[in-house]
């Protein structure tokens, strides 16, 4: 399945939950929610109390997206605010299998994320333990950065690794997508995309259909076989 998760980091936070509530009729799937502490990464964005504050506003899938030293200090906190799935940096849990564990524990989806410069194979022990990868085509930090090309490589080394150990794992990717190069990412292999400078800013409405209509297409393209 093919999942459209805007990023609200692009969205204009006086209206933000007028934003998500639009990107989610529009038809996203999921909403990306990305959590700075200003250690991991430069910038402070936001907390639990903000994502407390917007969650009344769409039963949509809250994809919260960690960046943040030791994320499993805010795990119970964030499942309290309303995350569905808590998405940890590889490079910022000294423990990682007893974060993804603790993330399963308090009833949410266990995502483990990997920089542009972290190999994937950093993953191969906790192949099965998570729910989703999340692969970063950007540093992470800052919205509106350029796709980095390289990634596309581990992307496909991801979906690899994941087919070879039978699993259907969901890789999402974020940062740098838009509509014209959304098709490359899913044909290496992704199945989740982020976007948030393309989706947010103008008609957001007409970019999530716009975004869902290629993401239809690729599927239909791959399994030309069958009923459309
Ligand atoms: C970057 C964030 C992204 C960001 C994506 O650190 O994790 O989710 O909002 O923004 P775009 O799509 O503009 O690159
Ligand atoms: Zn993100």
């Amino acid at each position: 399945m093919y999942i459209l998760a805007p990023s609200i980091l692009a969205a204009d936070f006086k209206r933000l939950g007028e934003e998500i509530r639009t990107a989610a009729l529009a038809g996203a799937q999921y909403i990306h929610i990305d959590v700075m502490d200003g250690m991991f990464v430069p910038s402070i964005s936001f907390g639990a109390p903000v994502i407390q504050s917007v969650r009344s506003c769409t039963d949509r899938v809250f994809d919260v997206h960690m960046m943040v030293e030791e994320p499993g200090r805010y795990v119970e906190a964030m499942k309290e605010a309303g995350a569905d799935l808590i998405c940890v940096h590889e490079e910022a849990c000294r423990h990682l299998d007893r974060t993804i564990h603790q993330i399963k524990e308090c009833g949410c989806l266990a995502g483990v994320a990997v920089n542009p410069a972290t190999p994937v194979e950093n993953l191969s022990c906790i192949l099965s333990e998570a729910d989703m990868f999340l692969i970063m085509s950007v540093n992470p930090g800052f919205g509106g950065q350029k796709f980095i090309p390289y990634t596309l490589d581990k992307i496909r080394r991801l979906r690899t690794m994941l087919d070879l150990a039978g699993l259907h794992t969901d890789i999402e990717v974020d940062g740098g997508i838009n509509t014209g190069n959304v098709s490359r990412v899913l044909e290496a292999g992704a199945n989740v995309i982020v976007a948030g400078s393309a989706v947010f800013g103008k008609d957001t409405e007409g970019a999530v259909q716009e975004f869902l209509r290629k993401m239809q297409e690729f599927d239909c393209a791959c399994r030309p076989g069958d009923p459309q």
